[in-house]
């Protein structure tokens, strides 16, 4: 549970003069900003010269801010080496999967591998962890700034030794390395380590374990990077340290978070795309189990750089998003940025202040989060989000297994959003949980778009059926091992046995006029699919038409006290996403899943509960049409403390109410 609600703002004082700052303290008193995070960008002015380190500047700003009620979260400020680390030396530089090195100007430019970055990266954090650590101001670290979100595997000299040090580990001896790849395949095969290439430029495609592996290889650098500038700054400072991620980055978030203290995200959806505004802190609340995120950033009004922009969020929306991501387990809502940038390469981006010093187009929306924030801190402070019934694993594994095989230019984020966003129309709440997340106390697991099953993760999830919980795997779940390679004892390994299925084949069912029936429904079936052999015992879903008229594409096993679901292809098109609806609502049914609520689409209901067992709803409304919702027994409005009766709740166009039972 938070002490209390963070609104902030990115903050750069280090591009205005002594009177900005004045002027900005007091504006953003008036908005309500009591945090504010900086540095992340501001080696130059730290360290102008190589080795001239000079932290006063923000010792400066820290404590001026705190005298006026201000934090800070400090940022180490390593996407941004200056030019004196950059210039006249390609060979620090990134280098992208064209071979193309980067040079001096944007950020990400240089290569976090490179044993000279990584020595002054660290001297800087020393430096800073030093002078700020114990300032009363001082809050929160934030590492870096969105860890490979421009750039992803760098394709450097420095990466090609350390790669093969990480296969010499991985595999042992070459000859292994040769079998579990497959490397007679167009005469790939290797003698030595040293001779298996980055997957640079090349005439077709890479082999996808060399593809794959390399990701691995680079996400599990990059967290390393990430661990040594917490592990310095925790010689200097108890304040708490996170990054700022998110779910596209080529970061495997879960690794990243392992050892930082709390998770935070940027999210710049747009109002359309709200199903990944909630994923995001459906998820980024199970990263760090019991310990509230923060969205770190997010644009007041619309995100832009000088090639294009958002269009704005309409009047109403950036509170009704603020008030959710507290009601699902925020402890912070802060802007990017406060005072918009007269220089660079983002001009017309979304800020609360404009460069003249005027409030923006987005200005009032902030006072009204900061009205709501202070009218619903005292309940958000005893209370905190109900676990859900229902849990769904999420993967940056699976991620990079689709990077590399995208089928048809599919990408993880897009299927698991979209298969996600069913649970919100149907009023369900769920947790997004990361592949090592517990199982405890759940009564659904859904595995979609899971590639690779790892042994640890099928054990546990065989684990929670057997304890009488329902797992359901798929669509294009298990049909690939380790190193992203094809099964050769069964489609799906171990699965098949252990459920007692038969799969018969893979194929991509697209267009084929393939009709699954399942429930009293039917949808097209689309994808790369698994085509499981009629079985009247395990038969749940029937293919009808196509090229596997007959088979099934869905089965059901009892498995210890629970059952494993297998869903083999994915209904497609409006029918096919009420039949995944109707799947859903299936098993949500037959499990008893009671955390969920008939809200109507567009309004969501956040659960929250007290010490006591107290349970509370928070209801918003997120598309400006308004909404309703049964409330099921007499309740009272915890803001006016009226009394709400049992019957249907009608919610305004972004408004909010909180009822507790
Ligand atoms: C983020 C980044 C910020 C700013 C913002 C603009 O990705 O961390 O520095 O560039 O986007 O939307």
């Amino acid at each position: 549970m938070a002490n209390k609600l963070y609104h902030g703002a990115a903050y750069y004082p280090e591009l205005w003069d002594e009177k900005v700052m004045e002027e900005d303290i007091k504006l953003m008193k008036e908005a309500g900003i009591n945090v504010a995070r900086m540095g992340e960008f501001a080696w130059h002015t730290m360290e102008p010269e190589e080795g001239k380190i000079d932290i006063s500047f923000f010792v400066n700003v820290i404590n001026k801010l705190y005298e006026n009620g201000i934090e800070t979260v400090m940022c180490t400020p390593t996407p941004t080496p200056p030019i004196w680390f950059t210039h006249n030396h390609p060979e620090r530089m990134y280098v992208n999967h064209e071979g193309k090195v980067m040079g001096h100007g944007s950020r990400q430019h240089a290569c976090t591998n490179n044993r000279y970055f990584r020595k002054k990266a660290n001297e800087i954090t020393e430096h800073m962890a030093k002078a700020v650590g114990s300032l009363p101001g001082v809050i929160g670290w934030q590492i870096d700034n969105e860890f490979k979100c421009h750039v992803s595997e760098c394709m450097c000299e420095t990466c090609l030794e350390l790669w093969h040090q990480w296969l010499e580990e991985r595999y042992e001896t070459i000859e292994q390395l040769n079998e579990a790849w497959g490397t007679k395949i167009w005469s790939e095969y290797y003698h030595s380590f040293e001779q298996v290439p980055q997957p640079g430029p090349a005439p077709f495609l890479h082999n996808s374990s060399l593809s794959t592996m390399y990701r691995q290889f680079s996400m599990e650098k990059i967290a390393e990077f990430s661990d040594s500038q917490a592990e310095i700054i925790r010689q200097y400072s108890d304040a708490p340290i996170t990054h700022n991620s998110n779910v596209p980055f080529s970061v495997d978030n879960e690794r990243l978070f392992e050892k930082l203290d709390f998770a935070s995200f940027d999210t710049y959806a747009t109002q359309e795309n709200k199903a990944s505004y909630l994923m995001n802190c459906d998820l980024w609340r199970n990263f760090k189990k019991g310990r509230d995120f923060w969205i770190m950033e997010t644009s007041t009004s619309n995100a832009a750089s000088l090639e294009s922009y958002a269009s704005p969020h309409a009047n109403g929306y950036l509170r009704a998003e603020a008030i959710v991501s507290y009601a699902l387990g925020g402890e912070a809502f802060c802007y990017w940025l406060w005072r918009q940038q007269r220089a660079g390469c983002e001009q017309p981006h979304g800020s609360v202040i404009s460069a003249w010093g005027k409030p923006t187009v987005g200005f009032q929306s902030v006072l009204d989060v900061e009205e709501m924030r202070k009218k619903v801190e005292p309940f958000m402070v005893e209370t905190k989000p109900k676990k859900a019934d229902i849990a769904i694993t999420y993967s940056d594994q699976a991620k990079a297994f689709f990077q590399t095989e995208p089928h048809q230019q599919m990408d993880f984020r897009s299927l698991v959003t979209n298969f996600y966003n069913h649970f919100v129309s149907l009023g369900i709440h769920r947790d997004m949980i990361p592949e090592k997340g517990s199982l405890q106390d759940y009564k659904l697991l859904f595995t979609p778009f899971l590639p690779y099953i790892s042994d640890e993760y099928r054990k546990q999830a065989v684990d929670f059926v057997n304890s009488g919980g329902t797992w359901i795997v798929g669509p294009l779940s298990g049909g690939r091992t380790k190193e992203h390679t094809v099964h050769t004892n069964a489609a799906l390994g171990k699965l098949e046995e252990i459920a007692g299925i038969e799969a018969l084949y893979t194929y991509p069912m697209d267009g084929t006029g393939s009709v699954g029936h399942a429930f009293g429904e039917r949808a097209p079936l689309g994808l790369w699919s698994t085509v499981f052999e009629y079985d009247e015992k395990t038969v749940v879903g029937t293919i009808a038409g196509g090229n596997s008229d007959g088979k099934a594409f869905m089965t059901e096993s009892k498995v210890g006290k629970g059952k494993i679901v297998h869903v083999g292809s994915l209904p497609v098109g409006e029918e096919g996403d009420s039949l995944i609806r109707k799947i859903i609502d299936h098993y949500a049914t037959e499990t008893e899943v009671s955390v969920r609520t008939d809200v109507t689409s567009g309004t969501i209901v956040a659960p929250r509960i007290d010490d006591d067992g107290k349970q509370s709803w928070v209801i918003v409304n997120m598309d400006g049409q308004g909404g309703s919702v049964t409330i099921p027994k007499d309740a009272m409005d915890v803001l006016t403390k009226e009394k709400v009766s049992a019957e249907r709740l009608d919610i305004g166009p972004y408004e909010y109410r909180i009822i507790s039972f």
